[in-house]
């Protein structure tokens, strides 16, 4: 199958601090896959590498087949790459509006325009909030923001950092019912996901971190019917 990420023994961290220490890992084009661990070990620093937010030391990144190893972020966005960060994912004191305007802010005003559009066709609650400051926002309101900005660059592969995280129930099964509607329509996604269970009911194949490496990898469905990671990572127990 055609890959749109490939991940070859990738080592990084931040400038004198090791965190991944030879991550191999990938995800087809169209493919939601879930990336999963323990607190600390590396799932947010792993995305911030591939996303140029952090640093790569060594190994292989290859997007749609080229060689992105180490590339800025504004080269990625460029590719096609967006990213939702775990943290600080929405600017409190700009409204709604000004949030996804940031996130075009390499469109043309016409693509802007369309592009707000589409993301407030996803998420209609953000239409009734468009003049409102993003600090008066709820929880899932605010992650419905972060992912909508991240998608007005029209990316084909997104990258997302826990985005059910202090979610209610409610609000952390529609965003990964947003997430996997995001893939319908072609984005390939990569989610670092706690909420293991939830995720992975939805994903095709998932990833076992720790102490900033693969432990185990499989098809969604197996992680999910495996009762030894079972118990421990989905948080049965
Ligand atoms: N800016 C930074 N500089 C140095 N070390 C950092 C930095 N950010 C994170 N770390 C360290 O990198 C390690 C991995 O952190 P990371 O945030 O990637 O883990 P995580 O798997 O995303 O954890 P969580 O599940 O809590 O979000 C931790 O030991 C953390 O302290
Ligand atoms: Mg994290």
């Amino acid at each position: 199958m055609n890959k749109i990420l490939e991940v070859k023994a990738l080592e990084g961290g931040y400038t004198n601090v090791q965190i991944l220490n030879g991550i191999d890992l990938y995800v087809n084009k169209g493919e939601f896959v879930t990336i999963i661990g323990p607190n600390g070990c590396g799932k947010s620093t792993f995305l911030k590498v591939l996303f140029g937010l952090a640093t790569h030391h060594k190994g292989t990144v290859l997007y749609n087949n080229s060689d992105v190893s180490g590339w800025r972020t504004d080269r990625l966005v460029d590719q096609g790459i967006s990213y939702v960060p775990q943290v600080d994912n929405v600017f409190p004191s700009l409204s709604v509006r000004e949030n996804l305007q940031m996130g075009g802010i390499r469109l043309n005003s016409k693509k802007l325009k369309n592009s707000i559009e589409r993301a407030c066709n996803m998420f209609p609650d953000l239409q009734e909030r468009m003049n409102d400051l993003a600090a008066s926002l709820s929880g899932g309101e605010r992650q419905m923001l972060a992912i909508s900005r991240a998608l007005i660059s029209e990316p084909s592969f997104l990258l997302l950092d826990e985005p059910t995280a202090a979610l209610s129930p409610k609000y952390q099964q529609e965003i990964i019912a947003n997430i996997d509607e995001l893939r319908m329509e072609g984005i390939s996604v990569l989610l670092v996901e706690q909420n293991a269970r939830l995720s992975l009911e939805r994903s095709n194949r998932g990833y076992i971190f720790s102490s900033g490496k693969v432990i185990h990898t499989s098809s969604a469905k197996n992680i999910l019917n495996d009762p030894n990671i079972g118990d421990y990572f989905l948080g049965l127990k």
